[in-house]
């Protein structure tokens, strides 16, 4: 499946030329993903989303917290596109929270907190080592749902990867710790709409 592709050297565009919070400007480098670019890429991964499963009901899964925003946006574009065309697929949603990350480090621990009916669509922020989404791939196994596909809005590229793939992907992005459209640092910076890089002040300024 296509994705846009966001090179190593991408220069992305200096923060004062977009609106950022005011309480972020000193920590961020520079906007990589304005929100605009997030939500044109979103609205075709559900035109491609709808395509793809015909008329089967689908199951939601948003992955908490980082998923909410892309969850969100992606759902509302199916929406859009069950009300608008010939052909529609009923949605029913779910939550799950998982959490792996202390500072800018993946943990080797992966906990899921929540979750009831585990099933069919699964909406995720962003796949690094592929960890994340292997545990939790082989907990909805034992749920025996009839498809699990998954949609990250980014898979970042990086020798640690598992080699894991999900099924549709917003986003490739370089190797570096990105902020924004929900995606933290240690919870902060979710408040702000488009992805930026953190730098290295800030990583210093939320530690814990
Ligand atoms: P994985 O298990 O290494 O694939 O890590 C996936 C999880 O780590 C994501 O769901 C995020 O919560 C977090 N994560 C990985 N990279 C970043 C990043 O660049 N910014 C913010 N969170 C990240
Ligand atoms: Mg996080």
């Amino acid at each position: 499946m296509a994705y846009i592709q966001i090179p190593d050297d991408e220069k992305g565009y200096k923060l004062d030329l977009f609106c950022v919070p005011k309480h972020y400007e000193e920590d961020l480098d520079q906007v990589i993903i304005p929100h605009g670019l997030i939500m044109d890429r979103t609205e075709r991964l559900a035109r491609d989303i709808v395509r793809d499963m015909g008329g089967h009901h689908i199951v939601a899964l948003c992955v908490l917290k980082g998923g909410y925003t892309f969850f969100a946006d992606l759902l509302d574009y199916i929406k859009a596109l069950n009300q608008n065309s010939d052909k529609s697929v009923p949605l029913t949603v779910d939550f799950i929270r998982l959490k792996s990350y202390c500072n800018d480090q993946s943990t080797n621990i992966v906990k899921v907190i929540g979750g009831d009916e585990l099933s069919t669509l699964t909406g995720k922020d962003i796949v690094e080592t592929g960890r994340t989404m292997e545990t939790l791939l082989s907990l909805l196994s034992e749920c025996n749902p009839k498809m699990v596909k998954v949609v990250s809005l980014l898979v970042k590229r990086t020798p640690r990867s598992s080699g894991y793939r999900p099924d549709y992907i917003g986003f490739e992005v370089p190797d570096l710790f990105l902020v924004g459209y929900a995606l933290d640092y240690n919870e902060y910076f979710r408040d702000l709409s488009h992805i930026c890089i953190l730098n290295e002040n800030a990583k210093e300024k939320y530690k814990v």
